[in-house]
């Protein structure tokens, strides 16, 4: 493509993201597509000749924007957000624009300062005390998994990177984290069945006194607890584990603290909402996602290691092709994790933080936070709605309950989920709490205003009132 053509089309979908943005209200929030639609409208070879720009978007138009479910919809609702923002989207934009790859410090020292500097900057906004070192992780997930690869090395004396795994290395988490935490046990050699479920409290919170009870009986059964995963807005009911007594017992038995603040993290830089990483401190490491509710569009996950030794022993690597002279002296991120490209995610960070400031995110989150508060306090004037969880942050856990049985409660809605999705405005999804089939609803998309929830409010209501009407 010749500079000029660039230009053409570089401004043109600038100008199309821009609109996009401004009128995504006017699609379906969830793509309505059946499974195998789009692939069956596309080529099953590859195209042998160039092709015009031209065409390929209009292609877009035509065949992948119906499959897109459109995550920057005011009326998303759904899992937790994964939010964006015009400064995230211009720093990725610069990001692919240079190309860079930032393994070591000398492939782009720009990248590899900026990201120290950003993520120290988020390490104060949060209130994690100085000292705790960050890095750029793609997911939460692969951040966890480094977690537990780290402690399963620090428990043995970093045997296990050399020889192999040996013995019988516990990990505990309460029954509400997050499924990456069971994927990180078995793909760190752990063995699934080594992940130690802790009863939650009525709030689903981890009960500290199970989790000392656990490690007690482990160890007098002959096990090795190696990791605790503690977590600050769990994924069902936004749950906070106390971490300041869960810090205590690890401290006292010698364990990896790990926490996933993946969603709540971002709440954390309200004063207000700080008391939910009370206890942070005592965490060997911790991860949060400004790619779910800080503005940054995916993938951008904060980690952050209280002792980075720990990390770069685990990670390191040093073949000769990848040497270089100032090795004693920087930061080479290649060895902080389980990748050795990286992407140039701080800049779009960098974008965001800047162009926001902290007091523009406060701001944003504070309203998400409100708005959820307005929803719960709303939809429980109905006596028809029950609450299922305590409202911390901006999701609210909810159910329509009429007084039939259970079984029938959770067949009814389910029937309301379909029927409130269908509707194209907005999107919710569910879980399960103690067995109730439960309707979250996240408010966390930055253009979410009020009058979105008021819509969804009256759409979950109504599409309730008719399914009552029909007697499902
Ligand atoms: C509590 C929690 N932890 C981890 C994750 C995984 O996040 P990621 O998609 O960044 O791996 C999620 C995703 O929603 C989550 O809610």
């Amino acid at each position: 493509m010749e500079k000029e053509e660039f230009r053409k089309y570089g401004y043109e979908l600038i100008d199309w993201v821009a609109d996009y943005l401004e009128e995504v209200e006017k699609y379906p929030v969830k793509s309505t597509v059946q499974p195998g639609e789009i692939k069956a409208k596309l080529p099953s070879s590859p195209p042998p000749h160039p092709e015009k720009m031209d065409m390929i978007l209009e292609d877009f138009q035509k065949i992948i924007l119906p499959g897109i479910t459109h995550w920057q919809h005011p009326g998303w609702f759904a899992y937790f957000p994964s939010n964006s923002s015009p400064a995230s989207i211009l720093g990725e934009l610069l990001s692919a624009g240079l190309g860079t790859q930032g393994m070591v410090w000398e492939t782009s020292p720009s990248a590899t300062e900026l990201e120290e500097v950003v993520m120290d900057w988020l390490r104060q906004m949060i209130g994690l005390p100085e000292g705790y070192a960050g890095v750029i992780q793609d997911t939460a997930s692969t951040a966890t998994l480094c977690a537990l690869l780290a402690a399963r090395e620090k428990a043995t004396g970093f045997k296990i990177n050399e020889a192999g795994f040996e013995g019988v290395l516990r990990v505990y988490a309460s029954r509400e984290a997050h499924s990456s935490v069971d994927k990180g046990v078995k793909i760190a050699g752990f063995g699934k069945k080594n992940l130690v479920a802790i009863p939650v409290d009525e709030e689903f919170a981890l009960i500290p006194g199970q989790l000392e009870k656990a490690i007690e009986n482990d160890l007098k059964a002959g096990f090795r607890p190696a990791c605790v995963v503690a977590t600050v807005g769990t994924t069902s009911s936004g749950a906070v584990d106390p971490l300041k007594p869960i810090g205590e017992i690890c401290q006292k038995f010698g364990l990896w603290l790990h926490v996933d603040a993946a969603y709540a993290g971002t709440a954390a830089i309200l004063p207000e909402k700080h008391w939910a990483l009370e206890g942070a401190e005592y965490a060997d490491s911790l991860v949060f996602n400004p790619h779910k509710w800080m503005l940054t569009n995916f993938d951008c996950s904060a980690f952050f290691v209280k002792d980075p030794q720990v990390l770069t022993r685990t990670f390191e690597i040093h073949p000769e092709y990848l040497k270089t002279g100032v090795d004693a002296v920087v930061k080479n991120f290649r060895d902080w994790g389980i990748q050795l490209g990286r992407r140039f995610r701080a800049l779009k960070l960098w974008f965001v933080l800047r162009s926001y400031g902290v007091e523009g995110i406060k701001k944003i989150i504070r309203r998400h936070i409100h708005l959820a508060e307005l929803f719960h306090d709303e939809l429980l004037q109905d006596k028809r709605f029950e609450i299922l969880a305590p409202v911390y942050f901006s999701l609210v856990c909810f159910r329509l309950n009429d007084g039939r049985p259970e079984e029938e409660l959770n067949h009814l809605n389910k029937q309301l989920l379909e029927a409130i999705n269908s509707t194209g405005k907005i999107f919710l999804t569910h879980t399960t709490l103690n067995g109730k089939f439960t309707l979250r609803l996240v408010v966390g998309q930055r253009t979410t205003e009020e009058r979105h929830v008021r819509e969804a409010l009256n759409i979950i209501k109504t599409r309730a009132e008719e399914l009552l009407k029909k007697n499902i």
